[in-house]
């Protein structure tokens, strides 16, 4: 087959569009038994999963990272709509009593930041007491209003003959709370960082603010999240993309956020306008960067959690299982021996919303998850005010088994919105290896402003605002298992061949991180060599380096 050139430019069309509201598509995707049966296969091995950490007596999970048998707020929350939804023996009864700890584990002080936010573990000390200050995202986090907000609705909304009234009244009363204390965010007010830019957060508060709103009649709530979604909705309809952009992690959490959206709001909302779209967009993004033949979506990741999909579990990945089934996914036989291995708690979430979430992704994009469409290019964008002076400008290369995203940017912060070098990749390459496995290679990000220029074979990077005491770091997966062992030189590196250009000087560093020695520490719990190449002293030109990439 001829590989065919598909250009996409979403920048292109930004502002111009017209609004979709009230365009709800219909289900493009039927329903049928084999999706239906991926995601039964998601329900009932992430639940076998989950019942070896279940706690009966205590009514919570065990920490799924074994932190010395204590228990865990959220998961349990997960694991407490699986058991609704596969119902079997006293499943049900062990819903309501992990319900009704969750609740009761909830802060209920009006006048702190962290009210109707639920505690992270039962035996954790009072968040606010000398001993245990209030640190946001350590000792609370704030998402996790969302988190487990969006678990009781959907438990609300699906299984509401299994569940009491009166532990229903209650979850009412929490969602309540849960949503007045998600209205105390304010993106740079208090250390707290909910813009609307923060995808996955901002999507769950608007769906609960908007969904309590309209159940307990309460206008001020119904409207606030109208709002929030407004920000939200606009912030996206500019290039179509999510500013939390292309994230194995998060961007799974968009959906299934998303997916709320569309399918508990109706058209009285714009949420419920604009969710099918929004999904359907999100999908066609995410499918152009997916190489079904390396089985990951192609850099640049705005907030990862690992280097190769087939290593780490996320999110997206579970999506996918539910869509081409678990053998074509980026899932490993045993996911819980993946990096990044908690997360598969969510599994119970994503399998309930599979049959409806699956029938709004388009054909192509579906088609693009099970084979590999031919060499093209894919120009996006994404934006994060206000860290970003101009949107991100998203390049990138996809061969059979070869490829190549990057993205331009000019940000207040190192390391992205999240402010975290080790998450936010904005350059990397990734190439399939003779054994079948992945080889990749990521910018270990240093600056707030970087150019990029993405091409065949090709991956230019400098730094505007650099100086010749400037680095690029290279990061570089470790061989395959049966690979060389050692690695001096780009010679060494399984399966590709780098040709290095620039200004920088070519007599490069390679150091080792792993996870008994070495340099350093591993990153996201992945190994790798790290290739850095420094300026020649009191070089005056902006740093640039230009690699040119062959697979092997
Ligand atoms: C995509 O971006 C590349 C690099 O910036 C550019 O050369 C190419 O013309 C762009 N293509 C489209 C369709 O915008
Ligand atoms: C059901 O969906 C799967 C996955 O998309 C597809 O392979 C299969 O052909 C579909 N079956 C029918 C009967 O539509
Ligand atoms: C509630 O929080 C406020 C503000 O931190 C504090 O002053 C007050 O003592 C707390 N009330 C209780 C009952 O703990
Ligand atoms: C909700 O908050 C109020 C304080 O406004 C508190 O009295 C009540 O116990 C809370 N309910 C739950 C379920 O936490
Ligand atoms: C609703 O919001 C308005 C404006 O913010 C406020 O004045 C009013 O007290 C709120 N009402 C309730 C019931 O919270
Ligand atoms: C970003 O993309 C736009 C539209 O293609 C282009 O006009 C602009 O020059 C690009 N900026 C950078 C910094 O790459
Ligand atoms: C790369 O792709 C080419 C052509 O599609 C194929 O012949 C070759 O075997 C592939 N190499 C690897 C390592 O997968
Ligand atoms: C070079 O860049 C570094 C990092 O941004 C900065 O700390 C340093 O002051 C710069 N040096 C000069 C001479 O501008
Ligand atoms: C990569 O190596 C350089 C040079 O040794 C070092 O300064 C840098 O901290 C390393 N980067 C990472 C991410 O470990």
């Amino acid at each position: 087959m001829i590989p065919t050139t598909l250009m996409r430019s979403a920048t292109a069309a930004a502002l111009t569009l017209p609004l979709l509201v009230g365009a709800t598509p219909t289900p493009l995707m039927k329903r049928n038994d084999t999706t239906q049966q991926w995601a039964d296969e998601l329900l009932r091995e992430s639940m076998s999963w989950l019942d070896m950490y279940y706690d009966s007596e205590a009514g919570y999970l065990y920490s799924l990272s074994a932190q010395a048998l204590t228990h865990e707020t959220r998961a349990s929350s997960w694991y407490a709509a699986g058991l609704l939804a596969r119902n079997e023996g006293d499943d049900a009864e062990q819903a309501v009593k992990i319900v009704e700890n969750v609740i009761s584990g909830q802060f209920k002080n009006e006048s702190s930041q962290w009210f109707g936010d639920y505690q992270k573990y039962p035996e954790e000390p009072t968040v606010g007491t000398e001993q245990y200050p209030p640190v946001i995202y350590n000792s609370w986090d704030p998402n996790w209003r969302g988190f487990v907000g969006t678990t009781f609705v959907l438990m609300l909304e699906e299984f509401p003959e299994l569940i009491p009234q009166d532990t229903k009244d209650r979850m009412m009363e929490s969602l309540h709370n849960a949503t007045i204390g998600d209205s105390y965010r304010v993106g740079g007010v208090d250390d707290d960082n909910l813009y609307p830019a923060y995808s996955n957060p901002a999507i769950m508060r608007a769906f609960v603010s908007g969904w309590v709103g309209r159940r307990t009649n309460e206008a001020n709530m119904t409207a606030a999240g109208e709002t929030y979604a407004n920000e939200i909705i606009d912030l996206f309809n500019r290039a179509n993309t999510l500013s939390e952009f292309n994230s194995g992690t998060y961007a799974g959490v968009s959906l299934y956020a998303l997916t709320m959206w569309a399918k508990y709001m109706d058209e009285s909302s714009v949420m419920g306008q604009n969710g099918a779209r929004m999904i359907q967009e999100t999908w066609s993004s995410l499918g152009s960067l997916y190489n079904a033949n390396l089985k990951n979506v192609a850099g640049p990741w705005d907030r990862s959690y690992g280097f190769d999909m087939n290593r780490y579990l996320s999110i997206l990945a579970l999506q996918i299982w539910t869509l081409v089934g678990k053998e074509k996914a980026p899932i490993n036989a045993k996911p819980y021996a993946m990096g990044h291995k908690d997360d598969f708690a969510i599994g119970p979430l994503i399998a309930i919303l599979a049959p409806f979430h699956n029938t709004l992704i388009s054909p192509e994009a579906l088609s693009s998850l099970h084979t590999f469409p031919g060499t093209h290019t894919v120009n996006t964008s994404a934006f994060s005010p206000p860290f970003d002076t101009y949107p991100r400008n998203i390049t990138a290369w996809i061969s059979p088994n070869l490829t190549i995203g990057a993205e331009s940017f000019s940000e207040n912060v190192i390391g992205g919105p999240a402010k975290n070098p080790n998450s936010f990749n904005p350059a990397v390459a990734q190439w399939a290896r003779a054994d079948g496995t992945v080889g990749w290679l990521t910018l270990y990000a240093q600056v707030m402003e970087l150019l990029v220029k993405v091409e065949e074979n090709v991956l230019e990077l400098s730094y505007p605002q650099g100086n010749d005491t400037s680095t690029f770091q290279l990061l570089v997966a470790t061989n395959s298992k049966n690979g060389k062992r050692d690695v001096a030189s780009w010679e060494d590196v399984e399966g590709v061949k780098v040709t290095v250009e620039g200004n920088v000087d070519t007599n490069y560093e390679v150091t080792f991180n792993g996870m008994f020695g070495g340099q350093g520490d591993t990153i996201n719990e992945f190994e790798f060599w790290n290739f850095t190449y420094g300026m020649p002293p009191g070089s005056q030109e902006v740093p640039s380096i230009r690699l040119y990439i062959e697979v092997e």
